[in-house]
Formats: structure tokens, sequence, C-alpha cells
């Protein structure tokens, strides 16, 4: 059994969002999980007094700049599309995939160019704070499974995604229906063996123009089967709804189509979800499904401005993700910033438009994040019972560009994090009580 204790200043959120700030605990654990946080210790002898009762082969006492917070966790990523950061935002999104992004995607039978990528993408997240990574990989299950691979050897808490796409396309990056299905089956089986808890596999049919319902209805029964997450995007670009509107007639709403595939359940994440209809919120909130959030993305591709309180008001789970390579930054810092950014402006077009704050997005990021993936019972906050995923920020560390002139209070310590800072500011992160970084 490996203890590890953390003593120092504690900050995250409660399932309301509600931004709890602790000045003194002491946080045990046994295994990478939680057993115990104590609070106000607040002499040298009532420290010296509780740590005698632990069996302790590990004590961190943080310095008086450092503090805990949780882990980040980005809900929607195309580790595949890393290559293509900061390129190609001349093009909105479907103009985009078939210029920049499906040419790069067919790059990845060649299994070590995947082995190349996938282990700067790993690098690159952890190191910004990402504890949780919820991935599209590639088509391909040979480099999807090189990227579950990566996650559990650098230990990363990750859902790996071998996509789906069936539509036919002139330059054959898609698969037969069979193919893709009989892939998908060898690809999670494949990932099971890897033996690692924290990699998990998730149903991925890349999105509605790239599956038919055979094909998703045929992933949504593997997904009920072996109780799998699913993972996919809609409602992202105006066009992009059209043309869905066109190839499911049938159906009265993009929304309506995974959800007659039964695509559709608590375990169901889609990303962008800009343009949702009142109908479809409806039924996101009905089956449990999560909104991921991408503004970054969203802004690149201008696909458009997503009203995240109009989701909250209608209880909807919403996550953040980077949305790599839509997004330009894998780093999630970024991305808070950039829902920040979104929602100002929305409230600068709309006169009673209620922006989100830093703490909404703070809560988002980690405890929000973690709701839309329906994993809050493991990750999100530091909560005894939970897998210590956190990251510890210190504003004066060794190459820090923030200068501190004066004293701030914790709260105004996490704000100029969220705002001002950088990697350079996250000196270590944890994931279930390992450390990566
Ligand atoms: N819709 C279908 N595929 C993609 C993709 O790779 N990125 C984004 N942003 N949207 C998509
Ligand atoms: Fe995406």
């Amino acid at each position: 059994m490996v203890q590890q204790v953390f003593i120092g200043p504690l900050i995250h959120t409660k399932e309301d969002g509600e931004l709890i700030i602790k000045k003194h605990v002491a946080i045990v654990i046994e295994d990478g999980k939680i057993i115990t946080v104590v609070e106000n210790l607040t002499n040298h002898k009532e420290m010296t007094d509780f740590l005698a009762d632990y069996d302790v082969d590990k004590v961190c006492i943080l310095s008086h700049e450092e503090f805990i917070i949780p882990g980040f966790i980005d809900c929607h990523i195309h580790a595949v599309q890393f290559p293509n950061l900061g390129l190609g935002y001349d093009k909105c999104l479907l103009d985009w995939l078939e210029t920049y992004t499906f040419p790069l995607e067919k790059k990845y039978n060649d299994t070590e160019f995947a082995e190349q990528v996938f282990e700067a993408v790993l690098k690159r997240t952890i190191q910004t704070g990402t504890t949780t990574a919820c991935y599209f990989a590639s088509l391909y299950s040979d480099a999807s499974l090189i990227l579950a691979k990566k996650a559990a050897k650098m230990g990363q808490r990750a859902f790996i995604g071998k996509v789906n796409m069936n539509t036919p396309r002139k330059d054959e990056y898609y698969e037969s229906t069979e193919k893709s299905i009989k892939d998908t089956m060898a690809f999670i089986e494949a990932v099971e063996q890897i033996g690692n808890p924290l990699v998990r596999p998730v149903i991925t049919p890349r999105f509605a123009l790239s599956c038919d319902m055979k094909l998703m209805q045929e992933l949504a029964r593997i997904a009920k089967a072996k109780d799998l997450h699913i993972q996919s995007h809609v409602s992202e670009n105006k066009d992009e709804i059209k043309a869905v509107k066109n190839s499911f007639p049938e159906q009265s709403s993009y929304t309506a189509v995974y959800d007659a595939a039964g695509l559709l359940t608590n375990k169901t994440v889609l990303a962008h979800g800009v343009h949702l209809e009142d109908s479809e919120l409806a039924i996101l909130k009905q089956r449990g499904t999560a909104v991921i959030h991408c503004p970054s993305s969203n802004i690149h591709l201008r696909s458009g401005l997503c009203d995240v309180q109009r989701l909250r008001a209608n209880n909807i789970k919403i996550g953040l993700g980077t949305d790599i390579s839509g997004g330009s930054s894998y780093n999630m810092l970024e991305e808070i910033r950039s829902v920040l950014k979104v929602s100002n402006s929305l409230s600068v077009m709309k006169d009673d438009y209620i922006p989100l704050n830093y703490k909404d997005v703070f809560h988002m990021a980690t405890l929000g994040s973690a709701k839309a993936l329906s994993i809050e019972d493991k990750v999100g906050n530091l909560v005894p019972g939970k897998e210590f995923d956190a990251l510890i920020i210190n504003l004066n560390a060794k190459d820090s560009l923030l200068d501190n002139f004066q004293e701030y209070t914790l709260e105004e310590k996490l704000q100029r994090f969220i705002y001002s800072g950088d990697d350079r500011n996250i000196t270590s992160v944890y994931i279930k009580g390992r450390k990566v970084k």
C-alpha cells in the first residue's frame, strides 16, 4: 500500500459549481485514491500528531506560494490533428476537413508517424495539466492502439476512440461497414488487454455526415453491450447542419439522427452544439447527453458563438474541449480563456446577457467536464473517495513569467493563474497519485 500526504492550500469546486478555497488541508492518498481530507491543521504540533498516525512514504508540504487544484479534463481532442496545429483557419468546417484535416489523417496508416505524433500529444497535454483526455484517435485501429498504449505508459487518464467513417469518399478515406465494426471490436479488445483502468475505449462515429444509420446503430449496440462511452460532433456549422438534414430527411433534427441510432446516453459527449434547436436541447436533457464546448475551434473555423448560458438554463451537462486542431492550442488554460472571451463577446452583443466568470469556467474545465463524461465519481475535485488527479500551482515558479509585486489572496492567485498564468506555473501534475510532471 502506497500512502501519500499533501499539505497546503486547496482550491476546487462543488457539484453546484461553488468555488471552495481551503487555506490549509492535508490530503491523504492511498494507492492513488483520496481517503481523507483533514482541515485546519493550524500549528506545528497538530501537524506532527496528525502525520504520526500515517504510514507515510511520501509527505509533500507545499510552500507558501503553492496551491493544489484538480487536473484539467479535455473532453474533446483529435490526437491525429496535432501536426496541423495553427494551420488552415482560412476555411470553414467542411472545406477545412477536406483541405487540411482528412489529407493529414490519412497519413496514420504509417505507424511510425503515429508513434512520433502521439508521443508529443501525451507529453504536451500532460505538461499543460490535462489529467484526463477524451481523444478522437485514428480511422486506423493500429494507430489508435498506439495512442492507447502511450497514454497507459505515460500515465494519463484517457478515453481513446477509433474513428468510424463509412460514407464513401473519392480519396478512399473511409471504411466498409463490416470493417468498421470488425476493427472497432478488435480495438476495444486490444485496449482492454492493455489492462490499465485509466485507459478506456470510446465509441467514435465521427459525425452524421461520415456514417450511415446502419453503422451508427451497430456502434450504439456495441456501446450498450460493453457499457462504453460514445463521442461525436453535433450542430457545429450551418452548412454541416443543412447537409445532415439532406442526408437524413426523415429525421427532425441533427440530434434526432443520433437519437434514432440509439447513440445518445448519459455516457455520450457531443462536441460543439453551437446551433442546437430547442427540440434538440430537450432530447439531450432527456438522454443525459453532454455538450462539449469548444470555443477556440468555433471561433477559428467561424462556426459560431455557442451560448453556454442557454445550455446551462436547459440543464444540459457541459464539458470543455480543445478540439485540436480546430482549436489552435492543446493547453486547457488557453481554452478556458476562449470560453471567457466568447461569453464576454455575447454579453457585449446582447444587453441582458450575463457572461460566465472565471469560477464558472474553472468548474467547467474540472468537475463540469467530469460530470459531462460521467466520471465525477472518480475525478473533478479533490474529495475523499475520488482519485488524486491534481495540479500543483506556483505563481512564483522558477521560470514563471508572472511577477508578483504584492501579496495576493488564494482567490486572487487562482484568478491570476486562470487569466495570466501558463504551464510554467503548473509545477507538478499527478494522475491517480502518480507524478507525471
Ligand atoms: N466534424 C467532423 N469531423 C470533425 C473534426 O475533425 N473537427 C471538427 N472540429 N469538427 C468535425
Ligand atoms: Fe472535433
